[in-house]
């Protein structure tokens, strides 16, 4: 992309309304634009961030054997009353009538609707295990909505949701999803730590909350200092297998790790003192098992195979897409702007021209963003006619993780620059060695 040619209206002045660092850069480089309270129309640099998270969301539900779908926003009240929650579910959810009087809701997740989608197709033990998923716009219409799209009230979310005939098998789908979130979050740069959660209005027992710390988190953690040492890594893994996924649970959850809402200080005293930590988190995703308390008043079963027809034991499991473009902010900035991990990064690689007209910078600028293209790279080049510095300020705003100047002068001698955005070193090398090295660092093959 040229940026002469794109949409990227960035703002020089902080909007008064942002509270928190995320929100401000999100405004100020133009990714967000704020329709009414609580609802953003995404800006092109937004939505590029938005579908990168989506994209690796999709991959990872995938690896793990989960089978993508889309439902609609809009559902009928009736099938909220099979499962009791149209009274139960309060002001959050957003009610509305049709022209011939029938109740709708704008749904706030999707259990009802998914086990209607089962019952009226899946009759048999045999075809099972099943988990389906979908990413697609919520609407919860929160009481104080702020921090941008922390806390919207439109949001887009990834919910998925496992049928399973046994409670063992579910609890395998829980570890499952466990396994695949932390390969989701960590290709985005980002810790999320699992933490025992309280299950709110989705109901059942056994439920982890995803929290990424940050100082402007909403909820309260208290864990043990060992637990940010862990990491999932590169590691191969089975998801069929029960016993690997059950060791990475355990591997996780072990240590002590919760949220204000479950807190138990007397177990948290058996920390050891100076590896007890209090801290802030942002919660990025949540896994439940609930058993069959969709099932059993929807009616969703299956034969066994023994002659009896048995409720399917289920679990739903949520990733907060739109909020994590706030949280990997808020983990990853500095005063001059948002500094993207690699995986989620709307541009790979930033080009800027110093001198827009000059022969030799407009050629070599072509040749290295052609070059990078050709190996399947977005780059965005900067070949407008601003200052220098004003457009090295665009580029740490927006927070490009890899940048090459060119210019003139450099260009005499052979060389451009490349500048790693997060540690701001530069150095200076041939072009083609630049365009080499920012393939390398995105696994790209030069052909
Ligand atoms: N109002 C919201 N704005 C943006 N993302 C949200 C919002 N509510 C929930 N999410 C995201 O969707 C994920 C799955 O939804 P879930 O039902 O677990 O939310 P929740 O526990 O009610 O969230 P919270 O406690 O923050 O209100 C959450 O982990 C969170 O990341
Ligand atoms: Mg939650």
């Amino acid at each position: 992309m040229r940026l002469s040619r794109y949409f990227l209206p960035v703002l020089k002045e902080t909007p008064a309304e942002a509270q928190i660092v995320s929100h401000r850069y999100m405004l100020r480089a133009g990714m967000i634009k704020q329709a009414s309270a609580g609802i953003y129309s995404w800006l092109p640099l937004g939505y590029r961030v938005l579908r990168k998270i989506e994209d690796i969301i999709h991959d990872e539900q995938q690896r793990a054997g989960h089978i993508p779908l889309l439902m609609p926003t809009l559902q009928s009240a009736d099938l909220w009353r099979e499962s009791g929650r149209y009274e139960a579910y309060g002001e959050e959810m957003l009610r509305i009538t049709d022209r011939h009087d029938r109740d709708m809701l704008y749904t706030p997740t999707a259990e009802e609707l998914i086990t209607d989608i089962f019952r009226a197709n899946v009759s048999s033990y045999k075809d099972l295990p099943l988990t389906l998923y979908q990413i697609q716009w919520k609407f919860r219409d929160e009481i104080r909505p702020r921090f941008g799209v922390m806390r919207g009230r439109e949001f887009y979310m990834k919910d998925g949701y496992n049928f399973d005939l046994t409670k063992e098998d579910a609890l395998h789908a829980y570890n499952r999803h466990l396994v695949s979130y932390l390969r989701t979050y960590e290709r985005m740069g980002l810790q999320a730590i699992p933490m025992r959660a309280d299950s709110g209005p989705i109901g059942g027992d056994d439920t982890h909350e995803f929290l990424v710390l940050a100082e402007t988190g909403e909820s309260e953690v208290f864990y043990d200092s060992e637990i940010t040492d862990l990491k999932f890594g590169d590691r191969e893994i089975d998801y069929d297998s029960h016993e690997q996924c059950r060791a990475v649970l355990e591997e996780f959850t072990s240590r002590y790790a919760r949220t204000d809402e479950t807190h138990d200080e007397a177990l948290f005293n058996q920390v050891p003192e100076e590896r007890r930590r209090t801290a802030r988190g942002i919660e990025v995703g949540q896994i439940f098992y609930f058993g069959t308390k969709y099932s059993e008043p929807m009616g969703a079963t299956v034969s066994d195979g023994e002659g009896n027809q048995v409720p399917v034991h289920m679990g739903s499991h949520g990733i907060g897409v739109s909020r994590l473009l706030g949280a990997i902010i808020e983990a990853s900035h500095d005063d001059k702007g948002i500094i993207w991990p690699e995986g989620v990064t709307p541009f790979h690689c930033g080009i800027v021209n110093l001198k827009s007209g000059d022969e030799a910078a407009d050629a070599a600028c072509d040749k290295i963003y052609a070059a990078l293209r050709a190996l399947g790279l977005d780059p965005l080049y900067d070949d407008t006619n601003d200052r220098a510095g004003a457009k090295f300020a665009t580029m740490d705003l927006i927070g490009l993780p890899w940048r090459i100047t060119v210019g003139p002068r450099g260009l005499k001698n052979g060389v451009v620059e490349l500048t790693s955005r997060r540690t701001g070193e530069s150095e200076e090398l041939p072009p083609e060695e630049a365009v080499a090295k920012v393939a390398k660092i995105y696994g790209v093959a030069q052909g």
